[in-house]
């Protein structure tokens, strides 16, 4: 039997920008109705223009698809009330960094007293503007998320209007976070659902598994495949799918990112069903939660999935995606 997903959304992608956009925008343009898109880019997108020029080349290099760019603001403590209501129209929701913390992020935020944020968080809460936050602290590694969800739960109580994503969840303790904060939230790659510490470094050191923030133990990932499979109302698909060109993941200072947008539903359909969990939940997980939690009426697409076979490529236009080479149970038959 196929499997068909309607208007699949990816609330966490990064596109980057000129070559590299031009190579994969296309790969999730085509099965995917919309992105949230990442704004580390170099600089990043702080400003209304930078947020424009940015969509109209995205929307360039998507081609004929009918894919949604749904665009971000990278955050900066500084952003006033008056350029809020400015920007308001052309996005979806404002990214925090902590500085330093990965890919360009060095702009980003380096403390988080309240009262340093709270003008430009007591605005957003007003507008209505979510924020979605790439929760790791300067930590030991393995803790860093962890350590993250006092600041998520500080900021939750500070301003219990505004929505708070808590970004890429790699760890129990987030998973619990989620039920206790209304206004908590959360995305779930694919490879967090699928790898731990282990597949990253058990073995030979596989660097196109290396991301930030790191895959955990295997309790973590059950307390994520928990939720995802159950398609808890709070939590959405969000791919991370992050691509950097093959010399600058093999190679000493490996780039962090796992590149998964071509095959992100193929697996997702596999994985759920081969943990029995319905695929009305996938449906809820891909796209009907986002819907919800961002009030998004994405454009229809039917994505008809079917059981045969499918080789992922080596290599996609200079980029290695997650599980090259491997064969994966589902296909995509045709997108309408
Ligand atoms: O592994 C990652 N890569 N994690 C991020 O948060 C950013 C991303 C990138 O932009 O390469
Ligand atoms: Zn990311």
């Amino acid at each position: 039997m196929p499997t068909t997903l309607h208007s699949p959304l990816d609330m966490h992608l990064h596109l980057r920008d000129g070559e590299m956009l031009k190579r994969v925008a296309p790969l999730s343009a085509y099965t995917f109705s919309g992105a949230l898109v990442m704004p580390n880019l170099v600089p990043p997108v702080t400003s209304k223009e930078e947020i424009l020029e940015y969509r109209s080349r995205i929307i360039k290099a998507i081609g004929n698809e009918n894919f949604v760019p749904y665009m971000t603001l990278f955050f900066q403590p500084t952003y006033t009330r008056e350029f809020l209501e400015s920007v308001q129209d052309e996005i979806t929701a404002i990214k925090l960094y902590p500085a330093g913390i990965t890919t360009n992020s060095e702009g980003g935020v380096s403390g988080f007293e309240i009262g340093a944020l709270r003008p430009t968080l007591e605005a957003m809460s007003e507008l209505g503007i979510p924020l979605c936050i790439h929760g790791e602290t300067n930590g030991f590694v393995m803790d860093r998320e962890a350590e993250f969800v006092p600041i998520y739960e500080s900021l939750a109580l500070h301003f219990p209007k505004l929505k708070i994503i808590m970004e890429h969840i790699t760890t129990k303790e987030s998973v619990a976070a989620l039920d206790r904060f209304e206004n908590l939230y959360a995305t779930i790659t694919l490879h967090h659902l699928m790898i731990t510490l282990d597949d990253v470094a058990g073995g030979m050191l596989q660097p196109h598994l290396f991301c930030k923030p790191i895959a955990k133990r295997p309790e973590d990932r059950e307390a994520l495949l928990r939720v995802a499979l159950a398609a808890h109302p709070k939590v959405m698909f969000g791919s991370d799918s992050a691509p950097h060109p093959r010399e600058a993941k093999e190679c000493p200072g490996c780039a962090a990112g796992v590149f998964t947008a071509p095959i992100a539903l193929q697996m997702l359909v596999e994985l759920f069903e081969s943990n029995g969990a319905p695929i009305e939940n996938l449906q809820k997980f891909i796209s009907d939660n986002a819907r919800k939690i961002y009030q998004l009426t994405p454009v229809k697409k039917e994505v008809v999935l079917q059981k045969s076979p499918f080789v992922v490529p080596e290599i996609y236009d200079g980029v290695v995606p997650f599980h090259a080479k491997t064969t994966l149970q589902y296909t995509i038959h045709t997108v309408i």
